[in-house]
């Protein structure tokens, strides 16, 4: 058979989880095929393959999209996040942590876009983006709590056949926990080395305008 027409095809490289991959593409391939079928990075899911059901969800500089609607051609220069690279080395990433401590899955195959739409929905309650339950969307709004309502609305574009939704919703919630603590306690080891920082190089000045004095 002839080969197809150059026009119809790009050679595109992928930064997939810090990774640069090179690869020869049809304009049409998804980014959820160029994934799973040409580099074997089957964590990503195909459910639906027509947007619906988030199995497919990675996160593209740090934002939430479904792979089966992204074009791989498109995804060129942009951070492409799968859930294969959220673990820090053997450190899983708080909320692989929560969803296998509070068993937010039953047979796994939502789980990977679950988490990815996670971790993107717990940075955009942290920066103040309102949901479609956020009773007051004035920009000038304290920002709402993530309570389970927060939780279920900004994670309804993932659907689970085995209906773990309750664990679900109890992962989200606790790794969302955990991320204000891991900032707080930065915060505060920060402080303590400012301050500390600061101690220590106002004693010489002390001391030399103490000399100065005598
Ligand atoms: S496979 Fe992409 S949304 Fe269902
Ligand atoms: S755990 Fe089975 S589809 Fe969600």
């Amino acid at each position: 058979m002839a080969p197809p027409p150059a026009s119809t095809h790009s050679s595109v490289t992928l930064d997939i989880n810090g990774d640069k991959h090179t690869l020869t593409v049809d304009h049409r391939t998804t980014l959820l095929d160029a994934l799973r079928e040409r580099l074997d990075l089957t964590g990503t899911k195909k459910g639906c393959d027509q947007g619906q059901c988030g199995a497919c969800t990675v996160l593209l500089d740090g934002r939430r999209v479904v792979a089966c609607l992204q074009l791989a051609v498109a995804a060129e220069g942009r951070a492409i996040t799968t859930v294969e690279g959220l673990a820090e080395g053997d450190q899983l990433h708080p909320v692989q942590q929560a969803f296998l401590d509070l068993d937010g899955y039953q047979c796994g195959y939502c789980t990977p876009g679950q988490i990815c739409s996670a971790v993107a929905v717990i940075e955009e309650h942290a920066a103040g983006w309102p949901s479609a339950v956020t009773d007051d969307v004035r920009p000038e709004a304290v920002p709402p709590p993530l309570t389970d309502d927060e939780i279920r609305e900004r994670m309804s574009g993932n659907l689970c056949r085995c209906a773990a939704y309750v664990s679900i919703v109890q992962a989200v919630s606790r790794a969302a926990a955990v991320r204000t603590e891991t900032r707080e306690h930065s915060a505060s080891r920060e402080r303590s080395a400012t301050t500390e920082h600061a101690a220590t190089t106002e004693r010489p000045a002390a001391t030399a305008a103490k000399r100065a004095v005598a």
